[in-house]
């Protein structure tokens, strides 16, 4: 569980770990996975740290932590979730930072389906969580869309790759919901309310639908190179112009 510490990760270790997997849970923050990792032990009735389940630090945009991570597993799932997010007009983006989003979201994907793909046992899966904008722009996200599209595409040709092995490779797509990743953002006055009256659901979502998509995938043997959306219908309607609102609220 690559990025497992925090947000949609965490929940998706927690539903693995209640469904009876036993879990690593990789993360940039080694604190916050041991921690988490502890939580899962205590939940069984162990005590906590008693190494059923496991944390491992790992930086997906440094190869050999990624190489590192998987080097003697053989693991029946990959899930990667790390991303970071940024905002910055194309014409003004500063170069940096966009190369920074694209080397979490995009490279680090690549790194985890590189060598969690060879470490990952005939039969298994491998997931990675993209996003609503894979699919739907949003004025200011050059960085965080382009990247998130560009892991859409690596999980379909990485499906076709590793399909001979019996790997099914996919990507879950969610919409807007509240984790430590968007919770700055969702504060912004109008951006949730716009969100929610453009999509086909009104409620807001939570990182356990999205860990829910994560488990049906692992446990579908016949879909490989989708991307689920989980989104509650945003995809039918208008992006919220995050940049918009945030320019009309703080200035
Ligand atoms: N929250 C949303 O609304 C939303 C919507 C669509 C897509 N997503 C995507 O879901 C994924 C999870 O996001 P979240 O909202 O749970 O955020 P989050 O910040 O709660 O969790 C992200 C986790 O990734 C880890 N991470 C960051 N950089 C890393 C690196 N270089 N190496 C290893 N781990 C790293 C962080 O430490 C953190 O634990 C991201 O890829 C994000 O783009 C989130």
């Amino acid at each position: 569980m690559v990025g497992g510490a925090s947000g949609i990760g965490w929940a998706t270790a927690q539903a693995l770990a209640a469904d009876g997997w036993q879990v690593t849970i990789a993360d940039l923050d080694a604190d916050l996975a041991a921690a988490r990792a502890g939580e899962l032990d205590g939940r069984r009735g162990a005590a906590a740290g008693d190494g059923f389940h496991a944390a491992r630090a790992v930086d997906v945009s440094d190869e050999g932590s990624v190489e590192a991570l998987f080097d003697g597993a053989s693991p029946d799932l990959v899930v990667t979730t790390a991303g970071v997010s940024t905002l910055g007009l194309v014409t003004d983006h500063d170069a940096a930072e966009f190369r920074r989003v694209v080397d979490v979201c995009l490279t680090g994907a690549f790194l985890v389906f590189k060598h969690g793909g060879r470490a990952v046992r005939d039969g298994g899966a491998m997931i990675a969580i993209a996003s609503l904008n894979a699919r739907r722009p949003g004025r200011g996200m050059a960085a965080y869309c382009a990247a998130k599209a560009g892991l859409v595409m690596l999980a379909q040709v990485a499906a076709l790759e590793l399909g001979e092995r019996g790997v099914r490779v996919n990507t879950v797509s969610p919409g807007f919901l509240v984790t430590p990743l968007t919770e700055p953002v969702l504060q912004i006055p109008g951006l949730a309310e716009e969100y929610a009256e453009n999509s086909a659901i009104p409620h807001r979502g939570t990182a356990e639908d999205v860990a829910r998509a994560v488990l049906y995938l692992e446990g579908s043997p016949w879909m490989a190179g989708e991307d689920l959306a989980v989104d509650g219908g945003a995809q039918l309607e208008r992006y919220p112009d995050v940049l918009g609102l945030a320019t009309r609220a703080f200035s």
